[in-house]
C-alpha cells in the first residue's frame, strides 16, 4: 500500500511510498483511510522522528476488517479515529477504543478534520466547568484547535474573544460565535474567567495579567516556540489562579476518546459545529500544504483525500 513517509534528511521532509501492509492486533480494526488531516504539533514530530517513520493521526475511512477479539464497529462501517502514528496511508490499523462510527450526513473530510483539534478543544474547555456567561480568551483562535474551542465555547453560552496575529485571521470567527476578535492579546478589554494559551512567549506572560482571581489559564502549545518570563509580581490582583496543562496522550479519566470523538460527530450532524476547513486538497498536494499550515497561511484546517 501507499503512505506518506518522513524523510527529514532529505531536500523534501517526506515521501509517498510503498510500505508494507499495518500490523494488527487483536482490539484493532482495519480502516481504508479515505481523509486525513495536518496538525501543528506533526510538524514537530516530522522534525524529530527518524527516516522511515509513519506519520498521521487525524482519520476518517471505512472499516475492512472488523477487530478479532469483537469490538468497536462492522466491517463497512465509516468511521473517524485518532492514531498515534501511521494514519497518512491507505490503510492504518486503529484500536476500537480510538474510533467512533460516521452518521450519514458527515462526509470523511469533515470527520478527518475532528480528531485532535476538536477532541483537544472539547477537553481543554471542560477545565473552564460550567461555561454559561462566563468570559473566555482564545489565543491561536484562528488555527485549527482555536476555531474548534471558539465554537464549543459560544455553544457553552460562553462570551469568546479570540485572539489573531492579523486581520486578515479574523475572517470567519465571529460567525463561529466569537463575540470580539483582536489582533494583540494586550488589547484585550477587562478579565477573563478562563484563557485558553498555546501560543506562549510574550503571549502567556499577557494571560496571567489578564486572568481573573481564581480563573483558569489553560496552557495546551507553545506556536510562538519562545520561553515565557514569569514573576510572581506579575499575579498581584490575580489571586488563586489555576495554572493547567493539558497533552492530548494523558488519557482523561472522565470520558473515553470514542466518547468524545462521537460527541463532535454529533454536533456536527446537528450543524451546531462546523469542521473549520481552510484547505481541502489530494494527498498528492501534501508538501505545499505543510508549508503554508507552517506559515499561518491556512485558516483551520488543512484536510487531505486520500486516492487508490
Ligand atoms: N497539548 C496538546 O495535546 C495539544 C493538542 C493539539 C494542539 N496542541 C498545540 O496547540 C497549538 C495549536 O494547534 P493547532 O493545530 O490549532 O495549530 P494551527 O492550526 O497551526 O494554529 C496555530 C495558531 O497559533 C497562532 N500563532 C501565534 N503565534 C504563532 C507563532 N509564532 N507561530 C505559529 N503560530 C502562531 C496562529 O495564529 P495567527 O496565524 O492568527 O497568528 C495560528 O492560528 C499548537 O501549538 C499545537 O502544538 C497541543
Amino acid at each position: 500500500m501507499l503512505a506518506i513517509v518522513n524523510t527529514p534528511r532529505n531536500e523534501t521532509p517526506i515521501e509517498l511510498r510503498e510500505v508494507a501492509e499495518p500490523q494488527v492486533a487483536d482490539d484493532e480494526a482495519i480502516v481504508e483511510v479515505r481523509a486525513f488531516s495536518l496538525n501543528r504539533g506533526e510538524l514537530a514530530l516530522l522534525a524529530r522522528r527518524p527516516e522511515g517513520w509513519q506519520p498521521g493521526q487525524d482519520i476518517a475511512g471505512i472499516v475492512v476488517k472488523r477487530a478479532a477479539d469483537g469490538s468497536g464497529p462492522e466491517t463497512g462501517t465509516h468511521v473517524v479515529g485518532l492514531a498515534e502514528q501511521g494514519g497518512w496511508a491507505q490503510r492504518v490499523a486503529l484500536a476500537t477504543d480510538r474510533l467512533a462510527v460516521l452518521p450519514e450526513h458527515v462526509n470523511f473530510a469533515q470527520a478527518a478534520a475532528l480528531p485532535m483539534a476538536g477532541h483537544a478543544a472539547l477537553r481543554i474547555l471542560r477545565f473552564g466547568d460550567m461555561l454559561l456567561g462566563k468570559r473566555i480568551l482564545i489565543t491561536g483562535a484562528a488555527g485549527g484547535v482555536g476555531r474548534f474551542a471558539v465554537q464549543l465555547a459560544a455553544l457553552a453560552g460562553a462570551e469568546v474573544t479570540g485572539v489573531v496575529g492579523r486581520p486578515e485571521r479574523a475572517e470567519g470567527l465571529r460567525e463561529l460565535g466569537a463575540s470580539e476578535v483582536i489582533t494583540q492579546i494586550e488589547r484585550a478589554q477587562g478579565l477573563f474567567d478562563v484563557i485558553l494559551e498555546s501560543v506562549g512567549g510574550a503571549s502567556l506572560t499577557s494571560a496571567l495579567q489578564l486572568i481573573t482571581p481564581h480563573g483558569t489559564i489553560v496552557v495546551f502549545g507553545n506556536s510562538s516556540g519562545e520561553e515565557t518570563p514569569f514573576s510572581l509580581y506579575h499575579l498581584f490582583g490575580h489571586e488563586g489562579i489555576r495554572l493547567q496543562t493539558f497533552f492530548s496522550y494523558h488519557p482523561d479519566t472522565t470520558t473515553t476518546l470514542s466518547a468524545d470523538l462521537a460527541t463532535l460527530v454529533t454536533l456536527v450532524e446537528a450543524g451546531k459545529l462546523r469542521a473549520p476547513i481552510g484547505l481541502e486538497t489530494s494527498w498528492h498536494e501534501f508538501i505545499p500544504a505543510l508549508t503554508a499550515l507552517q506559515d499561518r497561511q491556512i485558516q483551520g484546517k488543512a484536510v487531505f483525500h486520500v486516492s487508490f
